[in-house]
């Protein structure tokens, strides 16, 4: 049970659910949407899903005597920017790998949002050279030797805490969650649609809502623009993490990936995914950003329109997080 499993609490508690009115009447009020606040989760550098996943891996951390956190992640990664945030908090250094993983220039690319974020909060950030892969990387390797060399303790944490042993357990935790709000509710969300990159997300959901038998309902909206990798890694996760908390085992199937919006290529919006920020920040004053939420806010909006969710669906989409991001994205936005 995700009960036996020790959680250092980092967010406020259960994240807000809250009516997008104004959108669903837009795309014609026969899908009732609303959004589940995971970007308003703590009050950690800013929150994010990052932070519900390292609820369960930082107990492991601290008991493993180490003294160093070290990730991984994009030149403008959220999940390195809680990494470091956490780090902080607990009292432990970090050092931080970030990738060239997005072909996507702005003068101020590498110096504003995430990476800002995390050089104020003290973390050794090393900018390496190397494109874009959800899997385990070198230069990881490589600064995991270089704090043992120092002397120091290191800690792992791959890429978007998503293969970490227990990287799915946050977001099966999410299901449980979202069953106890539709109680007080009174009703329940027939879909929920996430965004998918690393997999560990979406993966947690898919172990938890299988208890509730409803994984299937759990809509993926990949943006790695690698969808075969990422289902992979999804089901591999979902898989040991159902297995850990004593779920259902978890077939291919279960996993709904929706390929569709991630183009051109991971980090880079289209001009349709750039429709769908401005639409969700003037229809609702919700900001989703260019790599992830904006992908996934595309997506949830294109199956809307072609009817993908029956008529009188409440569909939940996951507000993950990102924002920050959008800085390295001013001159994409410089006319709003
Ligand atoms: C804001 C945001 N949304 C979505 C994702 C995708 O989550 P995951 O990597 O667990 O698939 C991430 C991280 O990669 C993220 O930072």
């Amino acid at each position: 049970m995700l009960s036996d499993f020790e959680r250092y609490p980092l967010t406020f508690g259960p994240t807000p659910i809250e009516r997008l009115g104004r959108l669903t009447d837009h795309l014609g009020g026969k899908v009732e949407l609303f959004a589940k606040r995971e970007d308003c989760n703590s009050g950690l550098a800013l929150g994010g899903n990052k932070l519900r996943k390292l609820e369960y891996i930082v107990p492991d951390a601290i008991a493993s005597g180490a003294d160093t956190l070290v990730s991984i992640g994009g030149v403008q990664s959220n999940h390195t920017r809680l990494v470091a945030a956490v780090a902080a908090k607990i009292g432990m250094k970090c050092h931080v790998i970030q990738e060239s993983w997005v072909p996507h220039e702005d003068a101020v690319y590498d110096r504003v949002g995430n990476i800002l974020l995390s050089r104020i909060m003290g973390a050794q950030v090393s900018l390496v050279d190397e494109g874009f892969d959800i899997g385990i990387r070198d230069s990881w390797v490589k600064a995991l030797d270089e704090v043992k060399a120092k002397g120091g303790i290191p800690y792992a944490i791959p890429a978007g805490a998503s293969v970490h042993k227990f990287g799915g357990l946050g977001y099966a935790g999410f299901a449980e969650e979202v069953r106890q709000q539709e109680e007080a509710l009174g009703y329940a969300f027939d879909y929920v649609v996430v965004c998918t990159v690393t997999g560990s997300t979406h993966a947690g959901m898919v172990a938890g809502f299988a208890l509730q038998g409803r994984q299937r309902n759990v809509i993926g909206i990949d943006a790695s623009c690698t969808p075969a990798q990422t289902h992979a890694q999804v089901l591999q996760i979902a898989q040991n993490t159902s297995a850990l908390i004593g779920g259902p085992e978890i077939v291919a199937d279960d996993i709904v990936i929706k390929e569709d919006y991630a183009y051109p290529v991971y980090g880079v919006p289209s001009q349709e995914t750039l429709e769908a920020i401005r639409l969700c920040a003037r229809l609702e004053g919700m900001i989703t950003d260019p790599v992830y939420e904006g992908k996934s806010m595309q997506g949830l909006i294109d199956l809307v329109k072609k009817g993908y969710f029956p008529e009188g669906a409440r569909v939940l989409y996951a507000h993950l997080g990102g924002a920050p991001a959008i800085n390295g994205y001013s001159y994409t936005f410089r006319n709003g």
